[in-house]
């Protein structure tokens, strides 16, 4: 079986949902369920004994070593993470807790796990760390996209308690001879994704009624990844991945904020005409921008191509249009999260053991 942790939140739960849905080797799944935590993401697994929910932090060495034990994983894929830029402005604490703090409690529990293994088994073994290309800070207009020697050169607070991480990551392979693997990857969208981040407020405000707020000039490029592309390269890193590499994931899709924005409000006006036949755009409003806010993002993943033949399945065009069709066909979930009543089925949910 695998060691999921942070299964509850966006690509943790598209995560657990395809390995799943694509072979029987079970899940356990740890996760701290925080604000970004949620099990309506996993309600089609209730009761599939496959999956084995487990509410608790990283940063808790000995529940950690404790699920070791009992479970005794072939790998642990650790996507646990405070993971939202602009929360890591206004509070960074949780970020260092969690990302840096947790980290480094995640890993001596795996190392004296992994220490204790023989054999085949020990050879085996992996611990996947799920990361970001924020790491690698801003280009400008005419820079190459980020290979995995760029220099790290983080720019929130965010972005610096991922890169501590990884550095974390990188030097227990080194000193320790841990078998890491890590992904850098590109920003995602796709179901279930919590509506603090670009894509899905702007599908929900503006089903709202609501403004659509662009941060300065919206002319900041990200480069965006169907999420269930992000699961398929992570399963291909942890199949085939080189010992103590770094493999960045991402589509090629560079885009700017406002031409993310505008697409958005063409499938809602084709899917879901507003009553008063005017178009989504119009609710657009530009606002104060982040502070430090990156300019650009792109990845270059030509080594996961080349080395482990991974290629992202959906075109920006196919994912969006599926994200957009995923919102307007889950009015509930979308109702449940705003409304914090999927904290009260947590509630019920955490009752029993297994999601
Ligand atoms: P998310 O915020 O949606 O989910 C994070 C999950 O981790 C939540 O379920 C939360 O409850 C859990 N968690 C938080 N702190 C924990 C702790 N101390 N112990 C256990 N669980 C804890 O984040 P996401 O967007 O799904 O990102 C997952 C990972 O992928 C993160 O490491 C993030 O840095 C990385 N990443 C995200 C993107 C993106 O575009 N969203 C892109 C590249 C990399
Ligand atoms: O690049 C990978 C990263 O992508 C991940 O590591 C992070 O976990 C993930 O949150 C994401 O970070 P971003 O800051 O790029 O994502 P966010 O959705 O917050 O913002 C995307 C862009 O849109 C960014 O330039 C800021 C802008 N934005 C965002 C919000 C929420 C707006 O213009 N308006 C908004 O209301």
């Amino acid at each position: 079986m695998i060691l999921v942790t942070g299964g509850a939140g966006f690509i943790g739960a598209n995560f657990v949902l395809d390995w799943l849905a694509q072979c029987d080797e079970p899940v356990v799944n740890l996760d701290k369920l925080t604000y970004a935590g949620n099990l309506e993401n996993l309600t089609s697994l209730q009761g599939d004994a496959r999956h084995v929910f487990v509410q608790g932090d990283i940063g808790d060495a000995s529940l950690v070593a404790q699920l070791l034990t009992q479970h005794r994983p072939r790998a642990v894929i650790n996507f646990a993470a405070e993971s939202h830029v602009d929360r890591s402005i206004h509070g960074p604490g949780d970020f260092i807790q969690t990302n840096i703090v947790g980290t480094f409690h995640l890993l001596e529990a795996v190392r004296a796990y992994w220490g204790g293994l023989q054999g085949a088994q020990k050879d085996a073994f992996r611990l996947l760390h799920v990361s970001t290309d924020e790491v690698y800070g801003s280009l400008g207009p005419g820079d190459a996209a980020f290979t995995e020697t760029h220099r790290v050169e983080p720019n929130s607070p965010y972005s610096a308690s991922k890169a501590a991480s990884d550095h974390l990551v990188r030097a227990y392979h080194h000193t320790y001879g841990l078998p890491v693997l890590t992904t850098n990857c590109s920003n995602n969208y796709g179901p279930f994704h919590f509506p603090e981040k670009l894509i899905p407020l702007m599908i929900v405000n503006a089903l709202a009624g609501k403004p659509l707020p662009v941060y300065g000039d919206g002319m900041q490029i990200r480069d965006w990844l169907y999420v269930k592309d992000h699961c398929s390269a992570i399963r291909r890193v942890l199949e085939g991945g080189r010992l103590g590499e770094i493999y960045n994931v991402g589509g090629w899709n560079e885009k700017p904020n406002i031409e993310i924005v505008n697409t958005v409000c063409a499938l809602l006006d084709e899917l879901r005409p507003r009553a008063d036949g005017q178009p989504y755009a119009s609710q657009i409003s530009y606002v104060k921008d982040r502070p430090g806010h990156d300019r650009r993002y792109a990845i270059d993943a030509r080594k996961l191509e080349a080395e482990l033949g991974w290629k992202p399945a959906e075109t920006f065009e196919s994912g969006i249009r599926k994200t957009v069709m995923w919102y307007l066909d889950h009015a509930d979930w979308v109702e449940h999260v705003q409304s914090g009543a999927y904290r009260e089925w947590v509630g019920l949910q955490y009752a029993s053991p297994s999601a």
